[in-house]
C-alpha cells in the first residue's frame, strides 16, 4: 500500500512558515508516497498555492458538520475545499478533549468532509489510564465504530491511531503494542467494509521522529504516520518521509 505521511502543524505557523512547504517540495521531489501538510486555517490557501504541482497536498485540522450557517468562528468543509485543501484531520484527541467532541460529532464532520470531497483523517486513541486498565483495544474499537459514518471507504478515509499519552510526550508504544492496535483496527475495518477494509490506510501518530520512523513504518498494518511537532521543520519532516520509502 502506498504510504501516507501527514504533518499536523496544530496552532503553529505564520506566513513565514510557508517557506517550510517550499523546502519540503525540494527535499521530497517525486515521492513514492503521499505527503500531506495540515497548517492552521489561516495558511491553507497560501499553502495550497505553494504546494501546487508538487507531491505535497494540503489539509485542514477540523471542519464544521454543516455546509454553511450561523456558526460564528467556524469553517465548513466546502470552504476548505475552496481554499485548496484535499484532506481534513477529524477527531484529534485535542479536539475531543478541549472541544468536547464526541464520536457522534466526529462522524457528522466526517460525512460533511466526504460530501465536500475531502479525505478525512479520523483519529482514535486511548488515554494512559485506559491503557493501564487494559482497555486500549476496547476504547479504540468503540471510537472507530462510532466515528466512521456510512459512506466511508478507502478512497475517502484514513485512520490515525494516536495514543493520547504519546502525543507530544516523546513516549512511544513498543512496536508490538502498535501492531496489536493496528491489526485490531484492520480487523474492524474489514468487518465494516469487507474487502475494502484492507485498503484503508492506518497511520500511527504520537512522537514520531526521524529517528524512530523506520521502525514504526516497518510494523505490520502501519501505512504511514501523522506527525505533530516534527512536521514543523521541513528537514526533520523530510527525514521521517524518507523512512517511508
Ligand atoms: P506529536 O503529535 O507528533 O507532536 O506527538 C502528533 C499529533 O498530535 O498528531
Amino acid at each position: 500500500m502506498r504510504k501516507l505521511v501527514a504533518g499536523n502543524w496544530k496552532m503553529y505557523g505564520l506566513a513565514s512558515s510557508l517557506a517550510e512547504i517550499e523546502a519540503l517540495k525540494g527535499l521530497t521531489g517525486e515521492a513514492a508516497y503521499d505527503i500531506v501538510v495540515c497548517p492552521p486555517f489561516t495558511l491553507i490557501e497560501k499553502a495550497a498555492e505553494r504546494a501546487k504541482d508538487s507531491t505535497v497536498a494540503i489539509g485542514a485540522q477540523d471542519c464544521h458538520p454543516q455546509i454553511s450557517g450561523a456558526h460564528t468562528g467556524d469553517v465548513s468543509a466546502e470552504m476548505l475545499v475552496d481554499a485548496g485543501a484535499r484532506f481534513v484531520i477529524l477527531g484529534h484527541s485535542e479536539r475531543r478533549v478541549f472541544h468536547h467532541e464526541t464520536d457522534a460529532v466526529v462522524a457528522t464532520k466526517v460525512t460533511a468532509a466526504h460530501t465536500a470531497g475531502l479525505t478525512a483523517i479520523i483519529c482514535v486513541g486511548e488515554t494512559r489510564s485506559e491503557r493501564g486498565d487494559g482497555k486500549a483495544i476496547e476504547v479504540v474499537g468503540g471510537q472507530l465504530r462510532a466515528s466512521v459514518p456510512a459512506g466511508a471507504s478507502s478512497s475517502n478515509m484514513v485512520i490515525a491511531y494516536e495514543p493520547v499519552w504519546s502525543i507530544g510526550t516523546g513516549l512511544v508504544p513498543t512496536i508490538e503494542q502498535i501492531e496489536e492496535i493496528h491489526s485490531s483496527i484492520r480487523q474492524m475495518l474489514e468487518e465494516r467494509l469487507g474487502e475494502d477494509g484492507r485498503n484503508v490506510r492506518i497511520l500511527y501518530g504520537g512522537s514520531v521522529k526521524a529517528s524512530n520512523a523506520a521502525d514504526i513504518f516497518g510494523a505490520a498494518n502501519v501505512d504511514g504516520a501523522l506527525v505533530g511537532g516534527a512536521s514543523l521543520k521541513a528537514t526533520e519532516f523530510a527525514g521521517i518521509i524518507s523512512a517511508a520509502a
